[in-house]
Parts: structure tokens; sequence; C-alpha cells
């Protein structure tokens, strides 16, 4: 059930078919160089694009705007109090300025960090302070059916083995992205966080959760994890994150905010030092500590979709609008990873367009078809996205939160079937030019498709 209803619109055209071409042309077949004019249904990211309530709106107008001591910093202080456990935040203008400050803080040249699987931005942090960015899935992760509750947890295991390997004093972090993005956006349990923090206990770490779907992930505790049943959610996201020492967190996400993020970071003696190097380097690069890139205005509507974003109402509708269109889509044919992901359904492109090698970038050949069909973007996560690792061809299409209507998925799914339909006439592409930094190839290459 939805739970919502329309307030302000904002009119989307389905551009004609020879439009589409020629934009997706002049943009390099990279739909990150796509005008939004262009595109009718916009799942290229769940980050920021969501829509605000009126709660939120109507907290814009009450933003302090003082440079120091701004009592809308006080407002964030507190909801993030309440509904995440954590007293101290180093605020920032989003989730990467936030990984800047904190990973900038923790990480050294020649360390290694683990995390159940780094997103883009984690991994360019990390490799950007010369460390090494390590992956530790679980095993289910890589299999695109199984039913496995909890296909985003941290392998403790397989993070063990690299400990050994390069010397768990070499590991200042450990960190658990909840849900997993770079795994479909699968959830993790909080047994799994339980097991997670023992570790980084056991090689003397800093445990950090990326928080940024942190109320989805709530939600599935709350359906899978049988000792949470009947719990609240606000009560699972408390739980959740009271395991760990310091909380990465972007607004854009479940702060139902267009920006804004912070570190959180336990207040103990013990992690007095990392607080006290987070807010230095805050004031450094996103701003004084009481504002931190935002506005007050943004601060105020992040503290209210903070709070937003943790009623059992909202995210409950929240994941089941995500699994509406994930059982559409398999229903229609088309082979996703399964089951859907709490922001995002994931195409699995290997399997849709077995004839494309994944050098040839299948995922990037599907993400093509879907805009010049239909006028959907999604976004390539595959050999495209990440350079020089085997990761599967993956086709993220993601709900902005709060947005679009039932009618808009069923033209999502409809556009997916039709280029199912067709998949055997899809080519490949090549890469024409591409950044410096490999780990963001995908936001700025040109692309030409193969003949
Ligand atoms: N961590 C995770 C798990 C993310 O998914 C993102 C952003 C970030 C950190 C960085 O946050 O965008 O506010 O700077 N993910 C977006 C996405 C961009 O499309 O998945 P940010």
């Amino acid at each position: 059930m939805r739970g919502y209803r329309a307030k302000m619109v904002e009119p989307t055209r389905l551009v004609p078919p020879e439009e589409r071409e020629r934009a997706l042309s002049e943009a390099g077949y990279n739909v990150f160089n796509l005008p939004s004019d262009r595109v009718f249904v916009d799942l290229l990211t769940d980050s920021g694009t969501g829509t605000m309530s009126s709660e939120q709106w109507a907290a814009l107008l009450l933003g302090d705007e003082a440079y120091a001591g701004a009592s809308s910093f006080d407002h964030l202080r507190e909801a993030v109090e309440e509904t995440m456990g954590f007293s101290r935040i180093v605020p920032a203008h989003q989730g990467r300025g936030a990984e800047n400050v904190l990973y900038g803080s923790l990480v050294a040249e020649g360390d290694t960090v683990l995390n159940n699987a780094h997103f883009d931005t984690t991994r360019a942090h990390i490799a950007a302070n010369g460390a090494d960015p390590v992956d530790c899935p679980t095993e289910e992760a890589g299999d695109f059916d199984s039913e496995h509750p909890f296909k985003g947890n941290f392998d403790v295991d397989a993070a063990r083995d690299v400990a050994d390997d390069v010397g768990p004093e070499n590991i200042p972090a450990v960190v658990v992205t909840i849900t997993n993005n770079s795994t479909a956006g699968q959830p993790v349990s909080v047994a799994n966080l339980r097991e997670t923090r023992a570790f980084a206990d056991e090689i003397d770490a800093t445990f950090v959760i990326d928080a940024c779907r942190f109320a989805e992930n709530a939600a599935f505790v709350q359906q899978r994890e049988p000792e949470f049943e009947g719990e609240s959610v606000a009560a699972i996201a408390r739980e959740e994150l009271s395991y760990a020492d310091a909380v990465v967190m972007s607004g854009k996400k479940d702060g139902l905010t267009n920006i804004g993020g912070f570190v959180a970071v336990r207040d103990t003696p013990d992690l007095d030092a990392l607080y006290d190097a987070c807010r230095q380097r805050g004031i450094l690069y996103e701003g004084f500590t009481s504002y931190g890139g935002m506005a007050g205005r943004d601060l105020e509507a992040f503290a209210v979709g903070l709070r937003e974003a943790v009623t059992d109402h909202y995210v409950t509708a929240r994941v089941e609008q995500v699994r509406e269109l994930g059982e559409a889509l398999d229903d229609a044919g088309v082979p996703i990873y399964w089951p859907p992901g709490g922001h995002a359904v994931y195409l699995d492109a290997n399997a849709l367009l077995p004839h494309i090698e994944s050098s040839e970038f299948p995922g990037q050949a599907l993400v093509c078809a879907l805009y010049e069909e239909g006028g959907v973007r999604g976004v390539e996560l595959g050999s495209f996205a990440f350079p020089d690792t085997d990761r599967p061809d993956l086709v993220r299409l993601a709900l902005p939160r709060r947005t679009y209507s039932a009618e808009d998925i069923r033209h999502v799914v409809d556009t997916a079937a039709a280029v199912a339909d067709r998949a055997d006439e899809l080519t490949g592409y090549r890469v024409v030019s591409e950044p410096s930094v490999p780990e963001l190839r995908h936001f700025s290459a040109r692309l030409e498709p193969l003949a």
C-alpha cells in the first residue's frame, strides 16, 4: 500500500524515438550524459531524486543559516540520536564527502579495508588514500537465484583469511554496507552485524557501517530475521547501528533529502581521537562543524526525513514497490537478480545477452536499449562501471523514493519486456574515451556501438 498522495507534480514526457536515438548518440552512449528532460522514467539512481514530504518542505522554512551554532544542526543531531543512536556527528554535503572525512582520518597508505562490497565512491576514497579495498561478500551473493534472506552479508571467514594474509595490524577499518548496494541492494542480518563486530574487535579495527539505506535494511530484518518479528522498524534500525563505532551516511537515500550526509562517531573515549580528526578534516573539506556543506534548511529537511524513513508506514511501502517491480519483470521473463533489493531491481545482462562478451559491455548495451525503447534510464554496474574486476554485468533500476506511480512501473516492465523480445539483435559497445581514475569510469566515459 502506497500510503501517500501527490501534492505537487512535475511533468514528464516520452520524447519520440528519433529524439531518443539522437540524445543517446550525443551522450556518447553514456546515460550519465543525457539531459533529464529527455528521460521519461528516471531509474538512474535512488540518490537525492526522491520526493520530500509536506513536513519536510515546511521544515525548510525553519532553516537557521548561521555559520556557527545553527539550531538546525542541533535538530539534525537530535534526529540522528533518536533514529540511529549516535550523539556525535560531523556533517558533510553528501555521502562521499562524509567518506572523504572518515576514510581520510582512518586509513593510511598501504592499509587494507574490508567491506561486504565497496560502493564505487567508497572504493575510490579508500584507493585515493593509498589503501586496498577488499570485498568480502557472502557466498550466496554470487547465486542470482538463491532465496537466502540476507545475501548482503559480510563473509567473516573470508575476511579472516585476508587478515591472516595482510596482517591484522594493517586493517584499520571493517565496513558493512547496509543494504549492500554493490550486491544488488541485498540486506544484511543483525546476526551478521554482531558477528562482524566481534571480528573487528578481534583484529582491533574500527567497525564502520555505511548506513545509506539503513531503514530499508531494517524493513528486511523485520520481515526475514525471526528474532525481530513484530519489532518496529525504528527499533530495528537503532539495533543495527548499535554495533558500529562509526557510521557514514548519505542523506540522499534514507535521509529522504535531495542533498546531505554525515559521519557519526560513537561517544566513547577510545574514539575521541577519530571524532576530533573527522571534525578537523570536515572543516577543511566540507565546512564548519555545524553545517558541513549543507544549508540550514537542508539540515532541517534531513532531520524530518530521518524520522519519516524509519516509520513502518513509509518503509514497508517503499520496499514493497521495489519488490512489485522485480516480480513483474520476473513474470515478463526478464532475467533479474533474485530476490529484488531494497532500493532497486538488478537485471542480469549476461543471462539476457549471452552473445555479448563482458569485454563488450552487455550491461551497457541493455541500458542503451532500455532508453531507446521506452525512455527508461537505468545504470550499468558491471564490467563498464568496474573495470578490472570480474563482477557480473548487472543493470540497476533504482526507484526514487515516493516518486513513481504503478503506471510508471508498468511502463518500465513493458519496456524491459520489449527489449528482452529482441535481445538477440543487440550489439556490444566499446569505450572511445575514459577518465584517468578507473574507479569513476562510468560517470564520464564515452562509448560507441560495435557494428
Ligand atoms: N555509499 C553507498 C552504499 C552509496 O550507495 C552511495 C551513493 C554512497 C556511499 C555515496 O553517497 O552519493 O551521497 O555521495 N550511491 C548513489 C547510487 C550515488 O546511485 O547508488 P553520495
